[in-house]
């Protein structure tokens, strides 16, 4: 099984659901629709009614972050798994850059981990070096530290996908060479099967994902998929992606 996620971060109001009915129409009639799964983050304002929406169809909804206590707490403006499960998400993000630099760590990421598994969340967990980690050749050793800081073997992998998502790339139309993605998944798979004691979950790649580049991302068959930001916001954008990935 393949993955397309779109994170959408701060865009969209309540008539934007008009992208996700384009997208999904496009994915009911598409001859590789067994072979792959849409999911879309849009903020958490339009979670509830996009969930409500698409309940019986094809994309699922899933939220961008969730906060690292289960149920309700005193955190001003904290929504837990429990409430985004509560409007329908079936999915979170977890580990975002954006959300690393703005303070979680990786005992936060733990506890966000842990508690999105516990209320039937699935989890896509993201990890990925910055620019000056590159330079130094830190890229392997980071990488494996997020991983193993956070993942243990008693949570469920079948509801766990990692994105690895070099901060370096991320908006910027940067993207890593086809050798050394294939070497960095390659090796983000070997430390979770580490952790996991048998076969890694799905490693998805994100940054700059476009329908142009995804024709050097499809050959390199150890990615399961793809976390899109900027493209997935606009229709055309996100099918040509999916289109140019089977072709
Ligand atoms: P981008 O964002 O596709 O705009 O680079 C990816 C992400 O941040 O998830």
């Amino acid at each position: 099984m393949r993955y397309f996620i779109g994170n959408w971060k701060m865009f969209g109001v309540p008539k934007s659901i008009n992208i996700l009915n384009k997208i999904n129409a496009f994915h009911i009639k598409d001859k590789n629709r067994k072979k792959y799964r849409v999911i879309v983050t849009p903020p958490y304002t339009l979670i509830e009614s996009y969930s409500k929406y698409f309940k019986y169809k094809k994309i699922s909804i899933g939220s961008q972050n969730c906060y690292q206590k289960e149920q309700f707490s005193s955190n001003t403006a904290a929504v837990s798994p429990y409430m985004l499960r509560s409007v329908g998400a079936k999915y979170t993000l977890i580990g975002h850059s954006d959300n690393r630099s703005e303070g979680d760590t990786d005992s936060m990421l733990k506890d966000k981990v842990k508690y999105a598994l516990k209320n039937n969340l699935k989890v896509v967990f993201c990890i990925g070096e910055n620019k000056s980690e590159k330079k130094n050749k830190r890229t392997l050793s980071v990488l494996k530290r997020q991983l193993t800081k956070v993942l243990e073997k008693k949570f469920n992998k079948n509801n766990i996908i990692v994105a690895y998502e070099p901060i370096w790339s991320i908006g910027t139309g940067k993207i890593p060479t086809a050798i050394e993605l294939q070497k960095t998944t390659l090796h983000i798979k070997k430390v979770l099967k580490s952790i996991f004691k048998k076969n890694s979950p799905s490693v998805l790649y994100g940054g700059s994902v476009d329908g142009r580049n995804v024709e050097m991302f499809k050959e390199i068959k150890e990615i399961d998929g793809f976390l899109i930001g900027g493209a997935s916001k606009s229709s055309k954008k996100f099918i040509d992606i999916i289109k140019n990935y089977y072709r």
